[in-house]
């Protein structure tokens, strides 16, 4: 017996028109300043993306998805913009942006880029203009700036903690105060304030008429807020809920009507461009709202990176999604690492503790890698995960480095942290810089190949058997895997739907309506294969269907 899920769909395949190509796309994340670095000193730069095109086209990804790359100190990896309109001199210049995107266009790749709306860096003009013209003026009205309480306004406006960790307001030489919900170098911007909202238009069109595909919105349900005259606590505000789109500052409704102006300017544009929200919110009804055709056309749902390898969990969450896309008008997403969590093949090789993964990679993270980790079992599981993902309906977002089967990096020393989560939250927040360290393509040398000036962050002496170079040669390597699924998924792109197929306990079997099958076994022991050809396989496959192991078939 089966479940239909949704057989109505449209049929997207890979020659589907040109306005549609992201609903089922591979999209490959790029942190720019660790992919590839082309002039040696120690960063990653789009010379060096655009000499590994002919690697991204080999691997077959339809988009990619690039990190921010605008001029900033680096106080969070980029996210603290300067100027939205141009590209970090550290790392390139725009004659070098239009190369990378005639080089990957002519590999028929799509580029996406990452746009952040909610706070620019504390080094951006208007922030400048802020801090020297003073209170109550137009300058300042374009961030959020308050004066303190306390009897000088010596206390800051409210308790609230940032992101980070820390405080979320810091005072300023003439003792107003500003918010920041991120690190203190990453000022708010008012998002009701008109002048805002222009230069966001301004800056889409400056893209697009770059020839970018589409966007990936950092805290998309941010920007919009209502902050009373006098705020709740922190305490306070962790109690409002977030549900019904009137919390002081996470999800609000109003925050739709920037989206809404954002697809006017996406839609001048022939084909229209893309974006995705980064949305955090309650509820997959909520996260629709960001996905919907009037607004940006989709969100990441991090329910598959949140997870368990789980049978329950994926299939719960796998079903919840498409019926969330269906009615979002949407594809769905899925996500199993990004530059913000601990890589999947780490995470699925810990031993289990209380909690989820996610979880549980921050604490080995923060023992310095001594608790158990089983390095095996964590790489055959996330092959078996990832192999079973790139099988779904909907976009694979997939983060530079998993084709490698690349795991987390634990042991950076105190001194060579780069990320404000790590120093705002000593001792508590690991930070993320175990995923930032700099890829290995070859099996040894300067920096594994990734430039001649040696990396950024620390690389350790494993990346060279994780390496690109070790992994071409190697039949079996995760890199090969990848690649053979990807050339796959091209081929049998089907329409936007499965149908689950009754299957032994700890086993999850799904069928597209072109008849191509997905089986996972999540038990440690054989089962029984179902019947089939056996196009590829996660690991090993003999007259059963190994333990932590994924197939694709068609009958
Ligand atoms: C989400 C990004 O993914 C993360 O890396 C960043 O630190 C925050 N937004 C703030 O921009
Ligand atoms: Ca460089």
């Amino acid at each position: 017996m089966t479940t239909v899920i949704d057989s109505e769909a449209a049929d997207h395949t890979a020659e589907a028109d040109a306005a549609t190509w992201w609903r089922q796309a591979a999209v490959y994340q790029i942190y720019p300043r660790s992919f590839a670095d082309a002039n040696g000193d120690g960063i990653g730069d789009l010379q060096g993306i655009i000499s590994r095109v002919p690697y991204l086209k080999g691997l077959g990804v339809d988009a990619v998805w690039l990190s921010p790359f605008y001029p900033s100190a680096l106080a969070d990896g980029g996210y603290d913009v300067d100027d939205y309109r141009d590209v970090d001199p550290k790392i390139g210049t725009l004659d070098d942006f239009d190369e990378m995107v005639a080089a990957l266009h002519a590999a028929d790749i799509k580029l996406i880029v990452d746009i952040v709306p909610n706070h620019s860096s504390n080094r951006h003009v208007w922030f400048q203009q802020a801090l020297a013209a003073g209170k109550g003026s137009p300058e300042r009205d374009r961030y959020i700036f308050r004066d303190g309480l306390g009897e000088n306004g010596e206390l800051p406006p409210s308790d609230w903690t940032s992101m980070f960790g820390g405080p979320a307001w810091t005072q300023v030489a003439d003792g107003q105060w500003y918010l920041h919900l991120f690190a203190s170098e990453q000022p708010d911007f008012n998002w009701d304030n008109r002048e805002v909202r222009d230069d966001f238009l301004t800056t889409l069109r400056f893209w697009c008429d770059r020839g970018v595909d589409g966007f990936r919105v950092d805290v998309a349900h941010g920007c919009a807020k209502k902050l009373d005259d006098v705020l709740p606590t922190q305490a306070e505000l962790d109690e409002i809920s977030t549900t019904d789109g009137n919390h002081p500052i996470w999800d609000r409704n109003e925050v739709h009507e920037i989206y809404t102006e954002w697809r006017q300017v996406l839609n001048e544009y022939d084909p229209p461009r893309i974006a995705v929200a980064e949305a955090w919110v309650a509820s997959a009804e909520r996260r629709a709202r960001y996905a919907s055709p009037n607004e940006l056309g989709q969100a990441f749902n991090f329910d598959l990176l949140e997870a368990d390898f789980d049978p329950e969990q994926f299939r719960e969450i796998v079903s919840t999604n498409l019926d969330e896309a269906k009615i979002a008008g949407s594809s769905t997403t899925w996500v199993f690492s990004n530059h913000d969590v601990v890589r999947h093949a780490t995470r699925y090789g810990l031993a289990p503790l209380n909690g989820r993964k996610v979880k549980q990679g921050r604490e080995w993270l923060l023992s310095g890698g001594t608790l158990p980790l089983d390095v095996e079992t964590g790489l055959r599981r996330a092959r078996a995960a990832s192999l079973f993902m790139l099988g779904l309906p909907g976009s694979a977002y997939l983060y530079q480095g998993e084709e490698l089967g690349l795991g987390e990096v634990a042991d950076i020393p105190a001194d060579e942290h780069q990320d404000p989560a790590y120093f705002r939250n000593p001792g508590v927040d690991p930070g993320r810089d175990g995923c930032r360290v700099p890829l290995p393509w070859t099996r040894d040398g300067e920096s594994f190949g990734f430039g001649s000036g040696g990396a950024h962050l620390p690389q350790p002496s494993w990346f060279g058997d994780r390496s690109v170079e070790a992994e071409d040669s190697d039949p079996d390597s995760t890199l090969n895997l990848y690649r053979r699924a990807l050339a796959l998924r091209e081929e049998l792109q089907a329409a936007e739907s499965l149908e689950w197929v009754d299957s032994p306990e700890n086993v999850l079997h799904f069928r597209r309506p072109n008849g191509w099958e997905v089986v996972t076994n999540f038990s440690t022991g054989p089962v029984e294969l179902p019947a089939g050809r056996v196009l590829i396989s996660s690991g090993p496959v003999g007259d059963t269907l190994p333990g932590e192991t994924t197939v694709w078939l068609r009958s």
